[in-house]
């Protein structure tokens, strides 16, 4: 890989031995893709932030980075933790858990991560725009930023995307690149979504056919909201690894047919029907009386936060039942200003920030049976805890008239 000599004396420790190490990661990932250069970038997403998902090395290597007084070059942001990081008590999030999570978070803090903690960067300020090339490691808003806005990134780890944020570059290869980009298996939709899980479900069944580094090209979608993309891309991100996507007529780089195949034939085609979908909410739903319903995966926007407020409004959430909201910091700004928190939390919901269903330590906190509209948290939950807490998934609608009366 091709460096310039300001690089060169990087990789050198000229400038320190974190500066050296993460050069020497970025330049290892570069050559073992044959990519001809490093590129700058902008914007970062960190993920490795949730003490219950990196545990102690994580804790330790950041604390020992942010005392050697390095920065990010880059403005970057933090994946959520495991608790909100102002109400933990309120969710019962045990003494210990909390002392290292915040540890964790101050540490990314001190190296110039904002601890905004959330998967949904891009609606929260940290939003790139269209081919502009950055560096996010939180595999849904890889999706999010490579499918919905058209911007550029690799579906980076956590240490490799610290590394370019602290370099401020990453390495030319994979999705930044053209010829990458194009679709290349065409995804025939034969059914009507109904909902957001509809969408989530179709993504989850996707992702799992699809093989690493294929970009599904969806085709007889319309009318999709972005946060329906949004949860799509999540799920497909989870169940596989799609980094990107494309919908024929919606999505930035999928303006006709022949286009988002790059003039190529695709490798294949697959059909998806309500049969395959329902096969989907067969395979997640292990559970029928949930002790929590959660909402936010990924974080909730304030569109999302609207409906809520609108469905639950005049409704109470059931004894034995929490209604839970996961959002990022600014959304949920802007959603106790237009009401819509006040209207959850009369109704017995809560609304969290910095965190979510899967990333907090959900079983210790004492909840077994999950209700989510959302595939990907349903596919995690009982992944992550051993199959102490068990999953579903359902609309918003039917999870808010289950876990609340009128
Ligand atoms: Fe975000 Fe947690 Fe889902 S990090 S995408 S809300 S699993």
């Amino acid at each position: 890989m091709f460096l310039s000599k300001e690089e060169e004396n990087i990789l050198d420790g000229q400038k320190g031995w974190i500066l050296e190490r993460a050069m020497r990661l970025l330049t290892t990932i570069g050559d073992l893709n044959d990519a001809e250069r490093l590129v700058p970038i902008k914007r970062s997403q960190v993920a490795g932030v949730s003490y219950r998902t990196v545990g102690d090395p994580t804790l330790h290597l950041v604390e020992e980075l942010a005392r050697e007084k390095v920065r990010v070059r880059t403005e970057a942001t933090q994946n959520p933790a495991g608790m909100d990081l102002k109400r933990w008590r309120e969710m019962r999030v045990p003494e210990g858990f909390a002392e290292k999570q915040l540890r964790i978070c101050r540490a990314y803090e001190r190296l110039g991560v904002e601890a905004s903690c959330t998967c949904t960067p891009y609606l929260s300020g940290n939003r790139p725009e269209l081919g502009e090339v950055v560096g996010f490691s939180e595999s849904s808003a890889v999706a999010f930023v490579n499918s919905v806005v058209g911007a550029r990134t690799n579906r980076h780890g956590g240490l490799d995307a610290l590394s370019a944020a602290l370099i401020g570059k990453v390495p030319l290869m994979g999705y930044l690149l053209d010829e990458n980009r194009t679709g290349n298996v065409h995804v025939k939709v034969c059914f009507k979504p109904k909902n957001e899980t509809d969408y989530s479900a179709l993504g989850y069944y996707v992702g799992k056919e699809v093989e690493t580094s294929e970009v599904p090209a969806y085709d007889g979608i319309k009318g999709a909201s972005l946060d329906d993309l949004k949860l799509l891309g999540a799920a497909s991100a989870a169940s596989g690894s799609v980094a990107l996507f494309h919908v024929l007529g919606l999505t930035p780089e999928a303006k006709d047919i022949g286009g988002v195949f790059g003039g190529d034939k695709p490798k294949y085609k697959l059909e998806v029907t309500s049969e395959e979908v329902q096969s989907v909410y067969d395979e997640l739903s292990t559970t029928e009386e949930p002790d929590l319903v959660a909402m936010g995966c990924p974080h909730s926007s304030i569109q999302e936060l609207r409906k809520i407020a609108k469905l639950i409004s005049g409704r109470t959430v059931k004894r034995g039942i929490k209604f839970w909201v996961f959002t990022s910091p600014k959304v949920f700004e802007e959603a106790e200003k237009s009401g819509y928190v006040s209207i959850i939390r009369s109704a017995g919901g809560d609304v969290f920030l910095n965190t979510c269903m899967v990333v907090e330590p959900i079983e210790e906190i004492g909840f077994r049976c999950v209700y989510t509209n959302s595939a990907k948290a349903a596919f995690y939950i009982p992944r992550i805890t051993k199959d102490k807490c068990k999953s579903s998934i359902a609309p918003l609608r039917t999870c808010i008239e289950m876990c609340t009366t009128s």
